[in-house]
């Protein structure tokens, strides 16, 4: 099924100069970068983008590190793309994830793990809303 997915490059990653073979990752499975932009992230973002972890010990961490610098957002199309960005992007904790994937290969920690992608087709809806409008 043709989907629409949100993805973020968080702040490590883009600080460490990874945008460029990420996207490239991307693209490379058959994907389409849709919309794109380099932008900060409001508190109120970042809040709405990880409500269902509000509560949570990692939670003001979490948005804590995600408003610490620019992030590249998007917009990426295609056959079953929700689920074939989960798997590029690898396990959460970057320990657990597999070589060959993002944070497998790029992750430093379960914080600083490169990359955000929306987890269900309700997500994806619900976050490119968040970050680009309805
Ligand atoms: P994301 O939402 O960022 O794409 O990551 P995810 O779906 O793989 O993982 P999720 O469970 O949604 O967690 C969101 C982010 O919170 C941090 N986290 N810390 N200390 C902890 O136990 C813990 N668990 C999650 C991670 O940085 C994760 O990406
Ligand atoms: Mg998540």
């Amino acid at each position: 099924m043709e989907q629409r997915t949100y993805v973020m490059i968080k702040p490590d990653g883009v600080a460490r100069g990874l945008v460029g073979r990420i996207v490239g990752r991307i693209e490379d499975v058959g994907l389409a970068v849709e919309r794109m932009e380099l932008t900060s992230l409001t508190r109120e973002q970042a809040a709405a983008n990880y409500a269902e972890h509000e509560g949570k010990p990692f939670y003001e961490d979490l948005v804590g590190y995600v408003t610490s610098g620019p992030v590249v957002k998007m917009v990426v199309a295609g056959e079953e793309a929700v689920g074939i960005v989960r798997k590029l992007m690898g396990a959460t904790d970057p320990r657990d994830a597999a070589p060959g994937t993002i944070r497998g290969d790029f992750g430093l920690s379960l914080d600083a793990n490169i990359v955000h992608g929306s987890d269900s087709p309700a997500s994806a809806e619900r976050e490119i809303a968040i970050f680009f409008g309805a």
